[in-house]
């Protein structure tokens, strides 16, 4: 199939279906650019995989098996040269649980766990739920505008008692791509303060920059490799949240057992259509990728032109990954920003559990017509405040 045969332009009514993109506001008006699920549908080759699964009819309890393994294994080899092992490899409902739950994996009662922020809400909350101590260091800019981890302000924050360091790579909500040398550095600092690395990869393979390369953290080298707990899944990218499969990939015996320890009567069993929509998105879903890599490049321009033109106020840093902007909105002199843009019709993520408040986030995962209805919405909604 071509790429101009996919269908990026429209999406299928989402409302009744419990969306909880759609289904979060009362007034059926707002539109929802908020939680990180797109509206576009899935791939074909992805839906036909799982029409096929329905139609065989028997939905039993369904264990990992070779199909989504090889999947997996191959796609990590083809897509980011790195050469994963099946024995390495844990399927999991959900990266959330996960992180969650490395949090009581790997770290006692009061032992600390890094972050850089602004960063994806369940980073900073998974540390206190586990009733560990969170030490949030900010993530800094550079001269040309580029969001960088700040190792000397870690290295002033780590402590004795930091056991993990929780990564996003490439980073929500900023859209930055680390680059091998950065990423080296970090595993670095966690071998000298002897900390293990959580590396969440979730929108690894959603780089709309061209000169942006993402590098799976533990394929660095293999003191890295050795100390690092790789997070993923194919749901940002296929747009298959609901479907709830991702996986993880530790290296390390001890800490896959700590790991498998912690889950083992807790998390439950990936389904049936997880495993197959996981198979066939990796398997066949390439071709749809890149097109919708095309579809989120146009998106980024337009809205980049779109906010310089009409509501400079905001600032707007480039990003080379996600769909997800950071918009820090200060300018604006807004309250409650992303109040004050509800009532106005566009549904926008609040900075304030990313870390930041004074910040929106702002998905760009849709027909580039409904972005700039949002948009336009926005900028009416300043004009007449
Ligand atoms: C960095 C990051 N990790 C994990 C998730 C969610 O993972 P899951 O749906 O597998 O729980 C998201 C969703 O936006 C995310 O941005």
């Amino acid at each position: 199939m071509s790429t101009i045969d996919y269908n990026f332009t429209s999406c299928p009514d989402r409302r009744g279906y419990g969306s909880l993109k759609w289904e979060k506001y009362a007034d059926p008006e707002v539109l929802p650019l908020w939680v990180a699920d797109m509206d576009f549908e899935t791939a074909p080759e992805i839906v036909a995989a799982l029409q096929a699964r329905l139609d065989h009819g028997v939905f039993g309890y369904t264990i990992p098996h070779a199909e989504p393994i090889e999947a997996v294994l191959h796609y990590l080899e083809r897509a980011h040269g790195y050469p994963a092992k099946a024995g390495w490899l844990n399927f999991l409902p959900g990266l959330v649980p996960a992180i969650n739950l490395c949090c009581h994996a790997f770290t006692k009662p009061n032992e600390s766990v890094m972050t850089a922020t602004p960063v994806y809400p369940p980073f900073l909350t998974a540390p206190d739920y586990a009733k560990r101590e969170l030490i949030r260091v900010p993530l800094c800019l550079d001269a040309s505008d580029q969001w960088n981890l700040d190792f000397e302000a870690m290295e002033a924050a780590v402590r004795p008692d930091t056991r993990l360091f929780i990564l996003c790579s490439p980073h929500n909500p900023v859209g930055r791509v680390f680059r091998r040398d950065e990423l080296e550095a970090l595993g670095e600092f966690c071998e000298r303060h002897d900390l293990i690395l959580i590396s969440d990869e979730i929108h690894c393979d959603l780089i709309f920059d061209a000169e942006a390369e993402h590098s799976v953290t533990a394929s660095l080298n293999e003191s890295i490799a050795a100390r690092t707990v790789t997070l993923m899944a194919p749901s940002k990218t296929y747009n298959l949240p609901g479907l709830a499969c991702a996986f993880s990939i530790i290296e390390n015996r001890e800490l896959r057992q700590q790991f498998h320890q912690t889950i083992r009567g807790i998390i439950t069993e990936v389904n049936c259509f997880g495993y197959a929509g996981c198979a066939a998105a990796y398997n066949h879903g390439e071709a749809w990728r890149l097109a919708l890599l095309e579809t989120l490049r146009d998106n980024y321009k337009t809205l980049r032109s779109f906010l310089a033109r009409e509501l400079p106020q905001i600032v707007f840093r480039p990003m080379q990954a996600t769909y997800l902007a950071w918009l820090d909105v200060r300018g604006l002199k807004l309250d409650q920003p992303a109040r004050f843009f509800e009532q106005h019709g566009v549904g926008l993520s609040c900075g304030e559990p990313f870390g930041e408040p004074e910040h929106l986030r702002l998905n760009f995962g849709c027909p580039k017509a409904r972005l700039e209805e949002g948009l336009e919405r926005m900028a009416r909604a300043m004009q007449n405040r």
